[in-house]
């Protein structure tokens, strides 16, 4: 047998993507390129941590060792022990498990959930909801910040669980997960929440000063798609989904795939080492970016100011004298120009209706399919993305939409 070569689990630098153009990418909530040094470990894992992981010969063990090593490294992430992650396939899985593994089981009773969720978990929570669960949402104000004077009052009926999206994938709100989790536990009523955009961009925290289940889902944070974890207090009495063997300490059956989870392993070890120094930088690009988009008539910002992804921008695009553009049109339009961006949450880009969560937070029917979102990355050319909003009055003008009259005024 060849001797065994650790898989590389040193981080290097956050800005190298393993991928080559992406400097116009700015798509990071949809999915962010592949960190060089994930790529490698992965390479290492696919040619060496093959083995069935629950196989008690040498070739599981090495899958097995594998596969520990990256559930440490996803629970220093989060600040928890090891025995909190269970491996998914991504953040859906991960979101179907904390709600349905804690509740599908049960009686029917009272579920409460934001109105901002991303779908992943606004579905599955419908769905209990046709299965005579009682479900309610907590509303939101007009920037998507949870109302925590509902939710208190809400609680005082009990709730088997309460679901608050961490940070919103379309208007980049972060909610305060400590004020929220205060609320929750002071009721005895467990907290979950989709933290499928906050990992990699700001510290998380779980337990007394955050939630006892969080969603997380590697590609978002430069790890590979087709894997993520639901990170749930051990103690929560969560029963399988998915049935069939006794694998992620009986909470998820299947054969893991060693390495994606190497992969997601090495991306939160890498976030852990260099995210809060590139989010800083990041986080002062899109404030430039920011700026100088709204400058321009015709945009204004979705979502709070301050309180926000440091790594996300989210705007109503309209022509100077006010009237919306359909975001899809401007999508296309800047990929033209070699700007990936999107039009809302890329999981309901295929679908052409009003942005439910625009919805939520009371904005006008009209303006409810005029939401452009730019997510940045350490892997962005500051010269490059800077061009975008001159690139985007091009498009605007060039849409037939918009007098070029109106925005050379801009310009
Ligand atoms: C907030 C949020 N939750 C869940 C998901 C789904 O995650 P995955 O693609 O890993 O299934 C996404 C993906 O866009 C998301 O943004």
């Amino acid at each position: 047998m060849q001797p065994h070569t650790e898989p590389q689990t040193d981080p290097t630098p956050a800005s190298v993507p393993a991928s080559p153009d992406v400097t116009g990418y700015c798509d990071g909530s949809a999915s962010a390129p592949l960190h060089a040094a994930v790529a490698t470990a992965m390479d290492v894992a696919q040619r060496q941590c093959w083995g069935n992981p629950s196989s008690i010969h040498t070739h599981g063990s090495m899958a097995a060792e594998a596969m520990e090593r990256a559930r440490l490294q996803v629970a220093a992430l989060v600040g928890v022990s090891p025995d909190w992650v269970t491996f998914t396939s991504g953040g859906t899985e991960a979101n179907h498990l904390a709600l349905e593994g804690l509740l599908a089981d049960r009686p029917a009773g009272r579920l409460l959930i934001s109105a901002v969720e991303h779908p992943a978990m606004a579905l599955p929570a419908r769905r209990l909801g046709q299965a005579g669960w009682k479900l309610e949402t907590i509303p939101v104000d007009g920037e998507g910040l949870l109302d925590l004077q509902a939710l208190e009052v809400q609680l005082r009926q009990g709730a088997d669980l309460v679901s608050v999206i961490g940070g919103q994938s379309e208007v980049g709100t972060l909610q305060p997960l400590a004020a929220i989790s205060d609320i929750c536990h002071h009721h005895a009523v467990p907290f979950h929440s989709d933290a499928v955009q906050l990992a990699g961009k700001v510290p998380l925290a779980m337990g007394r000063q955050g939630p006892d289940l969080l969603s997380l889902s590697a590609h978002k944070f430069m790890g590979p798609k087709g894997v993520g974890a639901l990170v749930a207090d051990p103690a929560l009495p969560l029963s399988p989904r998915l049935l069939g063997g006794s694998q992620e300490a009986g909470r998820r059956a299947g054969t893991q795939p060693v390495p994606l989870i190497v992969g997601m392993g090495v991306a939160c070890a890498v976030s852990l080492d260099t995210a809060s120094e590139a989010m800083e930088r990041v986080g002062q690009l899109r404030d430039r970016l920011l700026e100088d988009c709204l400058k321009r008539p015709g945009m204004t910002l979705t979502g709070p100011r301050l309180q926000r992804l440091p790594h996300h921008i989210s705007l109503l695009v309209g022509t100077p004298q006010g009237e919306p553009l359909d975001g899809r049109a401007l999508v296309r339009g800047l990929n033209r120009e070699g700007f990936s961006v999107s039009s809302g949450s890329a999981c309901a880009a295929g679908q052409s209706g009003d942005s439910p969560v625009l919805t939520a937070m009371g904005i006008p029917s009209p303006w409810r399919r005029s939401g452009l979102r730019i997510s940045l990355g350490p892997w962005v050319s500051e010269t490059r993305v800077l061009q975008l909003p001159s690139t985007l009055d091009r498009v605007r003008r060039e849409s037939g939409l918009v007098r070029a009259t109106d925005l050379r005024a801009s310009s």
